[in-house]
């Protein structure tokens, strides 16, 4: 069976649509799972989507992507700002990953300009709210198209 994309989410995204709703929306993190099923399903691909609190959970995760996931699309929340664990984690997985943000991080405030992870992934999208996870579903189906089966 063909391996899914992992759509993996980190801390207090569980709280979509009751969080700060003018800058992240009133879609729930299960409206942006949805999208994204919907949106893979349309390219043929599956998606796992996952979310933790927990900063040693997500650096699990994308180790097990290792493996198991044909690409990995990332919002890493606030340990994007912070996490050298997670890049690390990502520097060591060697599938196509896609960072995403919902908001547009470089007009926000100065501390979360700079992404830890942004160095060990194919591209970046923010901004976009729930369909930054969709445009990020697009850019790895593409990517996973013209890539020579291993
Ligand atoms: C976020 C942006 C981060 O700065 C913030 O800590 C989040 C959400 C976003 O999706 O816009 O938790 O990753």
């Amino acid at each position: 069976m063909a391996k899914p994309i992992y759509v993996l989410n980190g801390p207090n995204l569980n709280l979509l649509g009751s969080r700060e709703p003018e800058v992240y929306g009133k879609e729930t993190l299960d409206d942006v799972r949805a999208r994204c099923e919907r949106r893979a399903a349309a390219l043929g691909f599956s998606i796992d989507f996952r979310q933790s609190n927990h900063e040693g959970e997500l650096v699990a995760w994308i180790q097990e992507a290792r493996g198991g996931a044909a690409g990995l699309i990332v919002n890493a929340g606030a340990f994007t700002h912070t996490s050298i664990a997670m890049l690390d984690a990502l520097l060591a997985c060697s599938v196509p990953s896609v960072e995403v943000h919902l908001s547009n991080i470089f007009t926000r405030e100065p501390f979360r300009h700079h992404s830890y992870i942004s160095k060990a992934v194919k591209g970046v999208i923010c901004g976009f709210g729930a369909q930054s996870y969709e445009l990020a579903i697009e850019a790895l189906a593409a990517r996973l198209a013209t890539a020579k089966p291993s």
